[in-house]
C-alpha cells in the first residue's frame, strides 16, 4: 500500500543520512526482510547476523531481530552504534536462563567446559567458555569432545539433547526451551506426511526429540533454507518460525512448504509458529529508532570484554 511505500522510503532515505546498515533475522515480518536485501543489508541466521555486521562499514546497525542479536552485535562492534526497533524483543531462553543462577549451575561443575547458546544475555555468555549458534554446535562440541571434554550445556535442552545425541559427548543440560519450536508435534506431522507421503520434514533443532528424530533435515534457519533448495523433494513440512518461509520461497522456487503443525491434529494453524518478539519488529519502529535513535544496546565494558572471549572463539572457529 501507500503508506508501507512511504515508510520504507523514509527508512531508505534514513539509512543513507544515518550511516546505517539494516540487519534482519529471517524470522521478522516479509516487508523488513524485503527492506534489508532492497538497502544492501542482510537476511541471515544468527550465526551470520553477527559476521555481516561486524565485516559491514556501517557506524550504526538497526538489528531486527531478539535482543541477544543485538547485544551480540554490540559485544563485537563497541565502536558501532547499535540500535533494535524495540528492546521489547527478548526470547523465552534468554528470560529462562538468569545470570546469577547460570552462574551458580557451573559453579557444581567447576571440571566443565561451559558453551552457551548464542540466545542468551551478555551476563550468561560472560561466564561461558563457548558460545554457539545452532549452525555450529554440533562442530565446536565435536571438537571439544575429541579433546575429552565434559560439557555444560545452556540454555535449550532439545538442542542440547540432539548435539549429545549426535556427538555422544558427556554433556550436563539446562533447562530451558523456545516457546516457539516447544509446540511441534511428532503426531501432528507424521500425520501431515500421509496426505503429503514425498514431502520431506525439515526441523530446526529447538524442536523436541520426537519432532528432531522424524526429520530428512536438521539445521539452524539457513541450513534449512539450503537443505529446502538442495533436497530433491517438491514438498516440504517445516517446523520452525513461519518468518522463515519467505526466504525459503525464494531459494527453492515453485516447491511447496506446509507449515509443521503444533497442535498434534494433523491440522495446520497459519498463526501458531511464530515468535512473538520478533513480531515486535514492524516498519514503523525501525524508523523510530532511525529517526530518534531511541532502543540503543549498550553493554557494560566489562561484561563486554568477558563476553567477547567465548564468542570471538566461535567467530574464530566458524571462519
Ligand atoms: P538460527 O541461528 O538458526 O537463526 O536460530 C535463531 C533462533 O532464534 C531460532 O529460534
Ligand atoms: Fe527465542 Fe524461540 Fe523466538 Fe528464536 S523463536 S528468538 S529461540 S523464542
Amino acid at each position: 500500500s501507500a503508506e508501507i511505500e512511504e515508510y520504507k522510503n523514509k527508512i531508505r532515505q534514513l539509512l543513507v543520512e544515518k550511516d546505517a546498515c539494516l540487519v534482519a533475522h529471517y524470522y521478522t515480518d516479509d516487508l523488513i526482510q524485503q527492506l534489508a536485501d532492497e538497502t544492501g543489508g542482510c537476511v541471515a541466521d544468527s550465526l551470520e547476523m553477527a559476521r555481516f555486521g561486524s565485516r559491514h562499514p556501517a557506524s550504526t546497525l538497526i538489528v531486527a531481530g531478539v535482543r541477544f542479536m543485538g547485544e551480540t552485535a554490540k559485544i563485537l562492534n563497541p565502536e558501532k552504534r547499535i540500535l533494535m526497533p524495540t528492546l521489547e524483543a527478548t526470547c523465552s531462553l534468554d528470560i529462562g536462563c538468569p545470570a546469577d543462577e547460570f552462574a551458580a549451575f557451573c559453579d557444581q561443575y567447576p571440571d566443565h567446559e561451559v558453551v552457551v547458546y548464542a540466545n542468551t544475555s551478555a551476563a550468561v555468555k560472560a561466564r561461558a567458555d563457548w558460545v554457539v549458534t545452532s549452525s555450529i554446535a554440533l562442530k565446536v562440541v565435536e571438537h571439544l569432545a575429541d579433546q575429552g571434554k565434559k560439557i555444560i550445556w545452556a540454555p535449550d535442552k532439545h538442542l542440547g539433547e540432539y548435539v549429545r545425541k549426535e556427538t555422544g559427548a558427556e554433556m550436563i543440560l539446562w533447562d530451558g526451551s523456545c516457546i516457539v519450536h516447544e509446540e511441534f508435534k511428532a503426531k501432528g506431522i507424521l500425520d501431515l506426511k500421509q496426505v503429503y507421503p514425498d514431502a520431506a520434514v525439515l526441523v530446526h533443532p529447538e524442536s523436541p526429540d520426537a519432532v528432531v528424530e522424524i526429520a530428512d533435515a536438521v539445521g539452524s534457519t539457513s541450513q534449512l533454507i539450503k537443505a529446502a533448495q538442495e533436497l530433491p523433494n517438491e514438498t516440504f513440512i517445516v517446523a520452525t518460525d513461519r518468518g522463515i518461509f519467505y526466504k525459503m520461497q525464494q531459494a527453492a522456487p515453485g516447491k511447496r512448504f506446509l507449515e509443521a503443525p503444533t497442535g498434534g491434529s494433523g491440522a495446520t494453524c497459519r498463526s501458531c509458529a511464530h515468535c512473538p518478539w520478533m513480531a515486535m519488529n514492524g516498519l514503523d519502529n525501525i524508523l523510530s529508532a532511525l529517526e530518534h535513535g531511541a532502543d540503543e544496546i549498550h553493554v557494560d565494558a566489562d561484561l563486554r570484554e568477558k563476553a567477547l572471549k567465548p564468542l570471538q572463539r566461535m567467530l574464530d572457529f566458524s571462519a
